[in-house]
């Protein structure tokens, strides 16, 4: 077993490790200059063109892959999205008919209430693509398309470089069916898939800042409860960023939209909960810090998160981690790398079991 861990202590910071690797994999012969390449997904203009709506349908840290798809196909393709989880799509009549697109997202493609909804939605009709990281799984032989990630083997429990490479599946689909559907011009496709192509770099010079994380983890290890904020994108993230502390160092950890905070959950703040403030997007960055300053009058200590170079952040925050310049459809990306890290490093500090945490599994097949 060690050496299947390559030298590291856990799958989970092997994994995190692997995420250049992975990234560069999954874009791998998709691009061109200005163009995505899909040949797995065989939708014609006039089929898309029939379609009025899509579903993204999943469960845990592949459900928080599909809120950002959300917002990069609704920009992108101008196509509405809903996000739902697996167990209550099914179970809600779901309005779907042929003229909807189902994406259904699952690293391990056997969980099975994401099976279920892919089969419900395929008996209303529906199209539906899947977005998997293994091959022959059943989701990726049920499906009518499918994508899949290249992250390789995952065998923490706490997801990582399948999130992250679903994040970039996601960005392949929501910039194929805008290239379908001619709502970007090849020019600002070109300007997105120069930036995608940096991200495995990028990522990798986070994971070169490791050290920092692991220092700043210490402030959590005694707390009970922390709070993950952020708007638009960065919401999207925090929720991720929480599932991840809350599945591996159990600290009870919650994500909120922070313009959305004031409606009860600042009820919470004190000087006991660390707060984890996401602000990279740049339409509601000042928005963000209104909100930061909310909860630093509360005298919480924040940590707050946003490109090299914006120097604002750091006067309203007690630490700022700095990521590197991207577009803000691809933050995300980069912006989890550091919550990955963190929450493996309280998870070492506390002594939990990082790999195997309590009373979760890989991959869930009950209902
Ligand atoms: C389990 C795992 C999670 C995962 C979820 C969905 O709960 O512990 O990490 O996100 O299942 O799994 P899937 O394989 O469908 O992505």
């Amino acid at each position: 077993v060690a050496a299947e861990k390559g030298g590291y202590e856990h799958f989970m910071l092997k994994e995190i490790h692997e995420q250049p690797r992975a990234l560069r994999d999954t874009i791998l012969g998709r691009l061109e200059e200005e163009k995505v390449v899909l040949q797995e997904v065989d939708l014609s203009s006039e089929q898309l063109s029939q379609m009025h709506k899509v579903y993204i349908v999943a469960c845990g840290t592949a459900w928080h892959a599909g809120l950002v798809g959300k917002t990069l196909i609704e920009r992108w393709a101008h196509l509405p999205v809903e996000v739902d989880i697996a167990s209550e799509f099914r179970y809600r009549s779901p309005l779907i008919d042929e003229h909807t697109l189902v994406v259904v997202v699952s690293q391990s493609g056997e969980t099975a209430d994401t099976l279920a909804a892919l089969r419900e939605a395929k008996n209303r009709g529906a199209r539906v693509i899947a977005i998997t990281n293994v091959v022959g799984s059943t989701v990726s032989r049920d499906a009518h398309d499918v994508i899949y990630t290249w992250a390789g083997p995952e065998i923490a429990v706490a997801s990582t470089k399948a999130y992250t490479t679903q994040l970039e599946g996601m960005v392949l689909l929501g910039l194929y069916l805008a290239q379908v559907k001619g709502t970007l011009p090849a020019s600002k496709i070109g300007e997105i898939i120069s930036d995608l192509k940096e991200i495995p770099a990028q990522v990798q010079e986070i994971l070169d800042q490791e050290s920092s994380i692991r220092q700043l983890a210490q402030s959590f290890v005694g707390v009970e409860d922390a709070f993950f904020l952020g708007r638009s994108l960065d919401w999207a993230v925090s929720m991720e960023g929480a599932l991840k502390m809350k599945e591996i160092s159990y600290i009870h950890a919650e994500a909120y939209a922070a313009g959305e905070l004031k409606h009860g959950t600042l009820a919470l703040v004190t000087e006991q909960t660390p707060v984890i403030a996401l602000a990279t997007q740049r339409d509601v960055f000042d928005k963000t810090v209104s909100n930061i300053k909310e909860v630093k009058a509360r005298d919480a200590k924040v940590f707050g998160m946003t490109y090299k170079g914006n120097t604002s952040l750091a006067k309203s925050v007690d630490h700022v981690i700095y990521i590197p310049e991207t577009r803000d459809e691809l933050a995300p990306i980069l912006t989890v790398i550091p919550l990955q890290l963190l929450a493996y490093y309280v998870s070492v500090a506390r002594g939990c079991d990082v790999d195997k945490p309590r009373n979760l599994a890989k991959s869930v097949t009950v209902e």
